[in-house]
Formats: structure tokens, C-alpha cells, sequence
């Protein structure tokens, strides 16, 4: 019983390893966050719309003389914000989805959101972790192998933990 505890202990430690991640994501790959050409005005939507975002995934806007705005959605359709949600206009903006859901991104600049400098990212709700299999990673349960599984787990821990405070600088691993 305590080895099958442990072996759930290490194995939905590893879960959370897998599962959590840290990504940061490119906005626009090679274009950056830049008006799109004419013909290819649905440019940012299909890029959002070809990747899965996760909670704490972090986007990165490259831009030159532009800003990224955060608004409500009846301000990305009207493509301005008098109070925008957040902004930012230093040319290298990080932006965390930091909960699931719908986020609307503008530029700032005026006449850029009309030509297809916008996006709507969706952040999906966290999946359900599947339950470890209950077949025991350890063998026929003995104090000693009892002892060695905590301890692993326990390094496991930390580990993770370790990962997971490297995610501020959006590390992929
Ligand atoms: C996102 O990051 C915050 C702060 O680091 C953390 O408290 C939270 O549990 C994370 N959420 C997910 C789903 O990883
Ligand atoms: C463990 O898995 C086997 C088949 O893989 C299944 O027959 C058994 O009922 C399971 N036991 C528990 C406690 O879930």
C-alpha cells in the first residue's frame, strides 16, 4: 500500500513536471507584431489559432515604434481603448496568460488595429490530469525500497520546484 502510494507520488510528480510547463511563444514568428500585408490581414488570428496556449505561457511581442494593448472585446471590434487592460510600448513585450480564457491584443497605433494588427488568443481551462496507472514502478514493496521511493520523490520535488521558478525566464525545457 505505501509503495503504491509512493509510486503515485513520483508518478504524478513527474505528471506535474510534464504537464507544467513554462512556453514562451513569438507572436507573429519572423514577422513580429507588425501590420500584416494586405492580402494576409487574418495573419494574427491564424497564428493564434495554429497554436495551444496554456495557462502561464508566456508571449513575446517584437515590434518598432508600436505598443500592444490588453482590452475588452467590444474594444478589439471597435479597435480602441480608452482604458486599456494593459499596455505596453517598449518594443519587447513579454505578456503572461496568466488564466484561461479570452484575451484580445491590439496595437495601440492609430489605423494598425483596422489593418490587422490585432489578435484574440484563447487560453484553454487545465486539463484534467489523467490518473496514474496502477500498476506499482517499484518492486514488491520493502522498507528499504519504501524509504528509497520517498526519497526520490522527494528530490523529484525539488526538482520541480527548481523548474518551476526558472519559468519567470520563461525557460523551455
Ligand atoms: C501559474 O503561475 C503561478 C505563479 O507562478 C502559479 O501560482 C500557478 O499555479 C501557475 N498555474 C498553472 C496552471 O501552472
Ligand atoms: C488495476 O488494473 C487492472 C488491469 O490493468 C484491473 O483489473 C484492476 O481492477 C485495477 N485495480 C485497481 C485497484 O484499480
Amino acid at each position: 500500500m505505501a509503495s503504491n502510494f509512493t509510486s503515485f507520488l513520483i508518478l504524478s510528480t513527474i505528471l506535474t513536471a510534464v504537464s507544467v510547463r513554462c512556453v514562451e511563444l513569438d507572436v507573429g514568428g519572423d514577422n513580429g507584431w507588425a501590420i500584416p500585408s494586405t492580402k494576409n490581414q487574418q495573419l494574427y488570428n491564424d497564428w493564434a489559432s495554429s497554436n495551444r496556449f496554456k495557462v502561464n505561457d508566456t508571449l513575446r511581442f517584437q515590434y518598432q515604434k508600436d505598443s500592444v494593448l490588453v482590452v475588452t472585446q467590444e474594444e478589439y471590434e471597435k479597435c480602441r481603448s480608452s482604458h486599456p487592460i494593459f499596455f505596453s510600448n517598449n518594443g519587447d513585450t513579454l505578456f503572461t496568460l496568466d488564466h484561461p480564457g479570452l484575451y484580445y491584443f491590439i496595437s495601440g497605433v492609430s489605423g494598425h488595429c483596422e489593418r490587422g494588427l490585432k489578435m484574440i488568443v484563447k487560453v484553454l481551462e487545465l486539463e484534467p490530469i489523467t490518473p496514474p496507472s496502477n500498476q506499482s514502478l517499484s518492486s514488491p514493496s520493502s522498507a528499504g525500497s519504501n524509504a528509497l521511493g520517498f526519497a526520490t520523490s522527494g528530490l523529484i520535488l525539488v526538482i520541480v520546484f527548481a523548474l518551476l521558478s526558472s519559468c519567470i525566464g520563461a525557460i523551455i525545457f
